[in-house]
This record gives C-alpha cells, sequence and structure tokens, in this order.
C-alpha cells in the first residue's frame, strides 16, 4: 500500500471532496482488513444490507466532514 494516497485534504469543489471521503472510508477498511481475498468475500453481504449501507453512508459523511473544513466550506 502506497504511504501517499492521501497528500491532501485540499479539493476542487464539494464533489471531488466527497470522493476523498469515499476513499478514506474505503482505505480504513483496506487498513483494518489488508486482506483482499477477505473484503471480496464480505463485499456481496454489505452490498445487499440495507443496515451495512446506512453504516457505510454514515462513514463517508464523517469524513467528509472533515474534508469539508479542511476546504472552509470551498467558500469563495
Ligand atoms: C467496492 C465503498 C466497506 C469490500 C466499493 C465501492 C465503494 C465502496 C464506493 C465501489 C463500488 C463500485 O464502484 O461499484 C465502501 C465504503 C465502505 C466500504 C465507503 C465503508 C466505510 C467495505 C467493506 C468491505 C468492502 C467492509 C468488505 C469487508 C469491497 C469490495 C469492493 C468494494 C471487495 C469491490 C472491489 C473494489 O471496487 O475495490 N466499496 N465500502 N467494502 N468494497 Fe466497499
Amino acid at each position: 500500500m502506497s504511504d501517499t494516497w492521501l497528500p491532501t485534504l485540499i479539493t476542487e469543489s464539494p464533489e471531488a471532496g466527497y470522493q476523498l471521503a469515499i476513499k478514506m472510508s474505503r482505505m480504513g477498511v483496506k487498513y483494518t482488513q489488508p486482506s483482499a481475498e477477505a473484503r471480496e468475500k464480505l463485499r456481496p453481504k454489505y452490498a445487499e444490507s440495507a443496515d451495512s449501507l446506512i453504516a457505510v453512508s454514515h462513514v463517508v459523511a464523517v469524513n467528509f466532514q472533515t474534508v469539508a473544513a479542511a476546504n472552509n466550506y470551498w467558500k469563495a
């Protein structure tokens, strides 16, 4: 795993910031479970579980708050 996957929290737009929040969330999972095989095995479960998807959305929302604050909410 490269250690340069998060060079900056600054993004050009809120949408790019949201993509970064998703990336951060996924990386959290990747660091927690480094085995791609294990993740691939579990993917169908979380992809079809309403509760898991709500939990995923929550993690992304928390990370988005961090990214938005770092970008001063993209105010001009
Ligand atoms: C794919 C988000 C947790 C395993 C994806 C995709 C997203 C995503 C956006 C791409 C979907 C697509 O392009 O069709 C997240 C977020 C998570 C999370 C935000 C939690 C905060 C997990 C967990 C596992 C997992 C817990 C397994 C234990 C996978 C796998 C794929 C995938 C195997 C497909 C391969 C890939 O595109 O890398 N996930 N996911 N994810 N996720 Fe997750």
